[in-house]
């Protein structure tokens, strides 16, 4: 696997495979690389010719600094993980690189944004979507691989990818989980002993959510509340919100639009980490 450390370096590698027709799958990533990643990039392998994963803690999209300088940055650990999964090339840049000057476009994703993450991190999905732009603009990937675990993310990057014509398919992949349910995150490595504990509480509370969505009595208030009692109980988390929402547009839904997916998304703290989760359930 190697290891390119400027921008001008992917651009250069990219664009050779690009002129010998190769497929490019890119992987955006911020490191401290767990499970969750690794999928995507062996998912990548699968479909693609070439795979660049990058790893960059991009400063635009934290909108509170100790979150961005407590992130866990595991370069060399993270390196050794992605060539048995199929990686072909390491974008590691520095912040100066990316950043050569400070950006001043500003993205409006309109509804998508003013919900859930966007709502609750000003600023976050601008930086998101700049960074994007960026990797997109400097590898030119034929795929780029995301999260569902991130959902609001992935749709934001495929309004993101029609609005500006990106000529790339997105790729949103299921949510990878602990063997107790807790979805894997960089952030999880910051839990203590007893947080670590109580986190898979957060994707019960989903999957009673999904019960009551499933069953069709509640409304959608109602699934919220029963969340918000569930994890009550457990004065160490502090929910942030519980939304029940359209999972196309991420609009909070008063009532069940019929044959229209729901999103169940939540955002809590725990032992001083922010989490999140999501399920989609079909209907
Ligand atoms: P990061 O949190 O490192 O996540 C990188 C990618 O991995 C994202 O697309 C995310 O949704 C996906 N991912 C994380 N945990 C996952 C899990 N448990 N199962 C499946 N996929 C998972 O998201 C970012 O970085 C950044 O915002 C980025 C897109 C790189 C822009 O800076």
């Amino acid at each position: 696997m190697e290891i390119l450390n400027t921008a001008a370096e992917l651009q250069a590698h990219t664009e050779k495979w690009r002129q010998a027709g190769k497929r490019i799958g890119l992987v955006p990533t911020m490191g401290a690389l767990h499970e969750g990643h690794l999928q995507l990039v062996r998912a990548a392998a699968r479909e693609c010719d070439v795979v660049v994963t990058s790893i960059f803690v991009n400063p635009t999209q934290f909108n509170n600094p100790d979150d961005f300088r407590l992130y866990p940055r595991l370069p060399e650990a993270d390196a050794e993980l992605l060539g048995p999964a199929g990686c072909t090339a390491l974008f590691l840049p520095a912040v100066a690189d990316m950043y050569p000057q400070p950006t001043v476009l500003h993205f409006d994703f309109g509804a998508l944004e003013r919900v859930m993450e966007g709502a609750h991190r000003p600023g976050h999905f601008n930086g998101v979507a700049t960074v994007v732009s960026k990797l997109f603009h400097l590898s030119r990937p034929h795929r780029a691989y995301f999260g569902q675990k991130d959902l609001q993310q992935v749709t934001i990057v495929r309004q993101l990818v029609a609005d500006l014509s990106f000529d790339l398919e997105v790729v949103a992949f299921p949510t990878v989980r602990e063997a107790d349910g807790l979805a894997m995150s960089s952030r999880n490595r910051r839990l203590d002993a007893p947080a670590r504990a109580l986190a898979p509480l957060l994707y019960q509370s989903l999957q009673l959510a999904e019960k009551m969505v499933r069953d069709g009595e509640a409304t959608p208030q109602a699934v919220r509340q029963a969340v918000r009692e569930f994890l009550s109980s457990q004065p160490a988390i502090e929910l942030e919100y519980i939304e029940v929402a359209d999972a196309h547009t991420l609009q909070p839904l008063t009532d069940w639009q019929p044959g229209r997916p729901v999103a169940l998304c939540l955002a809590a703290h725990l032992g001083g980490v922010r989490l999140i989760d999501n399920l989609v359930v079909g209907r």
